[in-house]
Formats: structure tokens, sequence, C-alpha cells
């Protein structure tokens, strides 16, 4: 008998296909979250499950799943998870590093340019016929993004290949960690450390790569916000959470700042309305990872740990290792 596991929310058929050659499958095949209580029952009774950072996976969640041995996120990202819970449980989590590093930053790269250069004000304003009347010396006047300053807070694997990116554009790169990188990926990013205050002091555009964790929990706030340049625009494809979208809502609204473009919001799925209401912020719906190549990568690396799990491998992607003897 195959074990059974839980596929919370639709995937690609490759990947029911791959999974199903090991596993009896309980498919949620919609796009769209279970119900914490349904996530909850049809967990009871499964071997593992392939999860989304839509499933809050904690005490409630795994209350009646004493069978469950893996829970594998289709995430790099997996503050939908309370580590803590799952490790008490003597469940194994996962998450897929590496796969979507190239993707997620294209995107950043993306809202970046849009936010410089204004697109999307601009592609509203000539959608709305109004070509003529432009000022030559006013409307699209940006940011230009080459020879700026990109400072980028949380330099891990996505922040070093967002530096990379930015050696075409003849940018000055700095960036922000607990700890400076090793010389050599210094070198290999062309960036230099600085500390958080000159990040946000001489940044005309400033990159937030950094993981959630209550540590970081509106690290860029209203006090933040006042020490960057009134010309520099804000670039967020990590978290919600990590910028205080209130402060930044009155800051982009008083234009204290030149602009942002946001993937990531506090309290996903829903949006503050208020930013609707602002044509300096760029706005699109946590896309970081979503190209058919990487989505599809990044769901097969969450089966392969699955089925390494379930089958007394350890999985690629361990969170919780100090549960598993190490
Ligand atoms: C991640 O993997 O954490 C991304 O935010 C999902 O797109």
């Amino acid at each position: 008998m195959k074990p059974k596991i839980l596929v919370s929310r639709e995937v690609f058929p490759e990947v029911i296909e791959h999974l199903a050659a090991y596993f009896e499958i309980d498919y949620h095949a919609e796009d769209a979250a279970l119900q914490p209580a349904e996530l909850a029952a049809r967990l009871a009774g499964k071997a593992g499950a392939i999860t989304m950072l839509s499933d809050r996976i904690d005490d409630d969640a795994l209350a009646g799943a004493h069978s469950l041995k893996a829970v594998c996120n289709v995430a790099v990202g997996y503050n939908n998870f309370d580590l803590a819970a799952i490790s008490r449980a003597g469940v194994m989590a996962t998450n897929t590093p590496g796969v979507l590093d190239d993707t997620t930053a294209d995107t950043v790269w993306a809202l970046l340019m849009a936010s410089g250069r204004r697109i999307v004000a601009a592609d509203r304003w000539l959608r709305a016929g109004y070509w003529q009347r432009w000022k030559f010396n006013d409307d699209w006047l940006g940011q230009d993004v080459h020879h700026a300053t990109l400072g980028i807070l949380g330099m891990g694997r996505i922040g070093q290949a967002v530096a990379r990116r930015a050696a075409g554009f003849a940018m000055k790169v700095i960036y922000h960690n607990r700890q400076p990188l090793p010389a050599e990926q210094e070198r290999a990013c062309n960036a230099t450390w600085v500390d958080k205050d000159a990040l946000l002091r001489d940044a005309d555009f400033l990159v937030l790569m950094l993981p959630y964790s209550p540590a970081v929990h509106h690290i860029v706030g209203a006090a933040e916000l006042a020490q960057m340049k009134p010309s520099a625009h804000l670039i967020n494809v990590a978290r919600g959470g990590i910028v205080d979208d209130g402060a930044l809502i009155d800051a982009l609204r008083e234009k204290r700042i030149a602009g942002a473009g946001l993937d990531v919001f506090e309290n996903e799925p829903a949006l503050d309305a208020r930013f609707c209401e602002l044509d300096n912020v760029v706005l699109t719906p946590h896309i970081g990872s979503s190209s058919r190549a990487t989505r599809l990568a990044m769901a097969m690396c969450a089966a392969d740990n699955l089925i390494a799990a379930l089958h007394g491998r350890r999985p690629p992607n361990l969170l919780n290792p100090e549960v598993f003897g190490g």
C-alpha cells in the first residue's frame, strides 16, 4: 500500500504524476487555500503533505495528524510554519531554497525599473488617452537606474543575485547584513558592506531581501523611511511585515520617498486599499517566483523532499535537523 499524502492546493499535473508513483494522494485541486479546520481534518491519517504559504501549520493543524512524518512547503520562506510546533510533533519540515533565486531577482529588477522610471503610471496615463498632455520637464521625470546606488538589506542568495545584475547598469552596490560576506562573494557581487544607517541614507534604490522573523518585524518603519532620500525607491519582494505598511503609505503619500515597488504586504492576501490611491507605487500580488519553470521546479523540489522523507532518507532541505539526530 502506498502512503497517503495531502497536496493542499492546485499544482502542475507533472507534479501530481510524479507524486502518484509513490503515494496515494488526497488532492485539493483548487487555487484556493483550505480553511484551517479542513486543513487539519485532511492532515489526519496522512503520512506527508505538500503545503503552500497560505497553509498555517501549527499545533491546531497538527492536532489530529498522528501519522504525519513530513510537511514540505512549496516556498523558500516558511513563515506559515510554526517550526517549534512541527518539531514538537516529531514531523520533518522542508522548504525549496535555491531554485527560485534568479526568478525572484528578476522580479526585484522589474519592480525597481518600473518604480524608478514610472512605467506603470505612464501606462495608465497613456491608456487614458493623455499622450498630448504630459509636461516635458515634470510628469515623467523618474530616477535614473544607471550609475545609481543600489542598497540591499539582506544579502543572502537572492540578494546576491540582485547585486550581480547591477553590473550591467554600472551601479554602485552597498549592502547590509549582520555579518559582511566573505571577501570572494563580495567581489563577485561588486558590493560593499555598510552599516544600516548608511544603507538607508545612501541608497537610490533600497531592496529588501530578508527572510521574515519576528526579529525583523517592521525593520523598515517611519524612522527608517525618514532616513531615506526623498528621491529614493523602496523595493520589497521579501515578505510582508518587514515593512510597516502604514508608515510606507504615509511616506509615499507625502512624497517623503519617491516611490516603491511591492510584491509582498502585511496581512496578505488582503491589500491595504490606501496603496491603490497612490500613483507612486507599483503593486504585484506576491509573484516573485512566478515563472512556470521556477514554480514547477519549486513544486518538484517539495515533492522530492517528501519522497525522501517518506522513504527513510534525509530530505535535502530539512529545516529541523536537530529533531532527527543533527
Ligand atoms: C517563497 O518561496 O518564499 C516565495 O515568497 C514564494 O513565491
